[in-house]
């Protein structure tokens, strides 16, 4: 079900007891059923007694210092009492947990979870007692080659239950899911659909927005669908003007309240348009870490640290990396006028030819998607980052995979972001078939980095093999130790806070020559830990590509962008 905050819920967050089981012995021992010892002679060889708590949410690493880089099973179990009322039904949900969970309920396999970034739930009704309730969770953050994001990645690897956990009760019949959008390319047409968990036809639904006196009966199929397309007048939700509707949606004694922004989102030729205004997309990259906590983000302060962040930079938008963020943030962002572009981990070695990656891929998709789909911040699908042209099955695994989210949402961009553009003779040519399936063409480069200048940035010229599309710069940058400056270094060096302002003043002046350009995300915002950056001196187990350091020191090409955006 979506709008798990509009919900009837008890929060299961606080302490958890854990056992840490990096052998994954607890599986053969059947830790789930919790056996006790009966005879005197009897003895078990694990138990949550005596152990350690952990604070859910929140990833393992940043909690005990053992765990500091593990990667393994981590046993959850909390216990809870829950009144039964006849009529009701209640369902475990989870924000997320990474990277696999297999939930047990007093002593029953519920299920199973696969991706570290988005929300599940299992219905509990007839399990649950009046009495004791025990929830066993077998965490496991292990890295997987058929996973999403695979074996290798360049962000740490935060795992346990690190978004919220709670019992959510629901009528008998009860409102699973909604969508409620402008139509496609209009400014005052609102598609609406609400979906009843359960086939119950010919249900009255009623939908409304009070602030506009507006108000409207639909009437459910035999799928316990029903839809709806009305005419509104209201205010459309930009950066400039994030304004949101109290939207009400209610069947029998069941009222969901939402607040709702109203906005249209297009390409037309190489142009952006919001609102059918052209827009110039001022982004940046966040990876979801408290950097002045080195851990996983889990609540509104964690997101405030962020988006304020990218608030001073100038941002209207910005890319979530690489992965479905927590709602909270997306909620905030859209409060805060800020556009958001939200991504699924199919991330560089993706194993395509392996049968069950497809669909995974389509389940995280259509899970981000579902979960999202009524925040009109969100203005676009990221579907793959930087993946291999080359790699068996790519090309047909994300064109359908891209088919398959326009069905679910025609509403936003979808967008793939490639690296693969060849850089020779100071000339750029963009060629990836990729695109194809891509409203934008989002590039990733690192000229001046990785790769260096092969002449002026002024003459860098642009080939873009495809038909007019916007482009937009994905990422771009370099690393800089904060504090690191040519009075140490002697010399502008690379590291040094002075070679990647050079890098940002460089580019700057390259995407004047940009044909389309709609707009630019650097990479990326805040210093962020990542376990293959392994330079002693200057990374330290962290990416250093950040306009601000983990302690939020702005170093020098946070001015760069700064001023550009200003001028933009
Ligand atoms: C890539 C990738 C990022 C990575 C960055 C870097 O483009 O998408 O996840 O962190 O480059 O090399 O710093």
């Amino acid at each position: 079900m979506i709008n798990f905050a509009a919900r009837d819920r008890k929060m299961l967050n606080g302490k958890w007891q854990v056992i840490i089981d990096p052998f994954g012995t607890g599986d053969g021992k059947q830790v789930w059923l919790e056996k006790m010892p009966v005879a005197k002679t009897e003895f078990t060889e694990f138990s949550f007694n005596g152990g350690s708590l952990l604070n859910v949410p929140g990833d393992f690493n940043s909690q005990l210092p053992e765990l500091g880089y593990y990667e393994g099973v981590v046993w959850c179990k909390k216990q809870f009492r829950q009144i039964k009322k006849q009529g009701e039904r209640y369902f475990l949900y989870f924000g997320a947990v990474n990277y696999t969970a297999d939930v047990f309920f007093n002593g029953i396999k519920l299920g199973s979870h696969e991706g570290g970034f988005t929300p599940f739930q299992f219905e509990i009704t007839d399990l649950l007692k009046g009495s004791e309730n025990t929830i066993i969770v077998r965490t496991d953050n292990r890295r997987i080659k058929n996973g999403l994001p695979g074996s290798g990645f360049d962000w740490f690897n935060y795992g346990g239950i690190t978004r919220d956990v709670a019992i959510i009760t629901t009528e008998q019949l009860f409102i699973k899911d909604y969508f409620i959008q402008l139509k496609k390319g209009s400014t005052d047409t609102v598609c609406a659909w609400v979906k009843l968990d359960g086939k119950e036809s010919n249900v009255e639904i009623k939908l409304s927005i009070p602030e506009i006196n507006f108000s409207c009966k639909l009437r459910t199929d035999d799928m316990g669908y029903a839809v709806s397309e009305f005419k509104a007048g209201l205010k459309l939700w930009s950066p400039k003007n994030p304004k949101r509707y109290k939207v009400l949606i209610e069947q029998g004694e069941e009222k969901i309240i939402d607040t709702i922004g109203f906005r249209n989102i297009e390409v037309k030729g190489t142009d952006v348009l919001l609102n059918g205004e052209k827009i110039f997309l001022k982004a940046v990259n966040i990876h979801e870490e408290n950097p002045l906590k080195k851990r996983r983000c889990m609540n509104e302060s964690d997101a405030l640290l962020l988006l304020t962040a990218a608030k001073e930079l100038g941002c209207n938008m910005v890319r979530l990396v690489h992965y479905p963020h927590n709602e909270k943030t997306i909620k905030m962002a859209e409060e805060m006028g800020i556009m958001v572009w939200s991504e699924i981990p199919v991330y560089q070695h993706i194993n395509f030819s392996d049968s069950s990656v497809s669909g995974k891929i389509q389940t995280m998709m259509s899970e981000m998607v579902a979960r999202d789909k009524n925040h009109c911040a969100v203005i676009v699908w990221g579907l793959s980052n930087e993946t291999y042209p080359g790699t068996l099955n790519r090309n047909a695994t994300l064109a359908r995979i891209t088919n398959e989210c326009k069905k679910l949402d025609s509403t936003r961009l979808i967008v793939h972001v490639a690296n693969t553009q060849d850089y020779s003779n100071n000339m750029f040519n963009v060629w990836d078939s990729i695109y194809n399936y891509s409203d934008l063409i989002a590039v990733n480069e690192y000229i001046g980095w990785y790769i260096p200048w092969q002449g002026s940035p002024m003459q860098t010229r642009w080939e873009i093999k495809f038909p007019a599309k916007p482009v937009f710069i994905s990422e771009f940058g370099g690393e800089a130790l904060s504090g690191y400056t040519k009075t140490k270094a002697k010399t502008v060096s690379v590291w040094t806070e002075e070679y990647q302002e050079e890098i940002y003043e460089n580019q700057i002046r390259m995407f004047e020559n940009i044909p389309g350009l709609c707009g630019l995300s650097p990479w990326i915002l805040f210093d962020y830990k990542s376990p293959v950056r392994l330079n002693q001196q200057f990374q330290r187990g962290y990416n250093r590509k950040g306009l601000l350091s983990e302690n939020g020191i702005k170093k020098m090409a946070w001015s760069v962008i700064r001023n550009y955006y200003r001028r933009k």
